[in-house]
């Protein structure tokens, strides 16, 4: 019962940090929808503005966001179709005070990173427990590909090792134990690290790694935060 409360308050925070970051989109803009459950309050808010007349085109990060929007009738189109992107809004999983984020929860950060990178803005929405003072309490998603599997495993670990850290590797499985695959045909191995000092070091380090497509460190790529909690919402802004 106090779990269920506590999850109801926690997504109504969500609702307000989404319906905050509305005030940034203007008309005409070409966005970035982002995954998970904050993002798709987003996409519903944003749904609701387009049915108003508010006219924009959406690029999805992923299959799910992609559904959802187009049952919601917001016009979408391809990355391919709209390279260039004004404002990408998305959630995160954890995010530190200069905006670097952890994200991959939802197994979308592929599509997300590319998408973020793509866009002239990328504004972080997500309730104030998702910033912390140092990032790493949140299991880092390594997206990685299937040939090699194993031999990948071992490099990421053998390179967390040198990089100082005792990390917790885990094949990401779904609830009925097969293997999690993302949008991309991809795997995702967690890492916990339990603390992440230098994030900036350890993207370089891991994106080095053959058979590593992407980690969901996001570095420099969020300008701003919105965040919702029981004393209302704040904005930061990366200096
Ligand atoms: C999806 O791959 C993730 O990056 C999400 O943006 C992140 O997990 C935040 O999800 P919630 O908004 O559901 O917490």
């Amino acid at each position: 019962m106090l779990a269920a409360q506590t999850a109801n308050r926690v997504d109504a925070l969500k609702r307000e940090a989404a319906a905050a970051a509305l005030e940034f989109v203007r008309p005409g803009m070409r966005l970035g929808l982002g995954t998970g459950s904050t993002a798709a309050h987003f996409v519903e808010l944003l749904a609701e503005r387009v049915r108003d007349g508010l006219n924009v085109i959406g690029v999805p990060t992923s299959e799910a966001t992609k559904s959802q929007a187009a049952r919601l009738g917001v016009p979408l189109a391809t990355l391919d179709e709209q390279p260039e992107l004004d404002l990408t809004v998305d959630g995160a999983d954890e995010l530190d005070r200069d905006l670097n984020l952890i994200k991959g929860g939802g197994g979308a950060l592929l599509r997300e990173k590319i998408v973020a990178n793509a866009s002239r803005e990328m504004i972080v929405i997500a309730d104030e427990s998702k910033l912390v003072d140092r990032l790493g309490r949140y299991p880092l998603p390594i997206e990685v590909v299937d040939f090699g599997l194993a031999a990948t495993e071992r490099a990421v670990a053998a390179a967390l090792k040198s990089a100082g850290y005792s990390a917790d590797l885990k094949l990401r499985r779904k609830p009925d134990g097969h293997v999690f695959v993302t949008d991309q045909g991809h795997h995702i191995l967690d890492a916990g690290l339990g603390a992440i000092p230098d994030a900036p070091s350890l993207a370089r380090r891991l994106a080095e790694l053959p058979g590593v497509v992407e980690h969901g460190l996001f570095i420099g790529l969020a300008r701003r935060a919105i965040l919702a909690g029981q004393n209302g919402v704040r904005v930061i802004d990366r200096s």
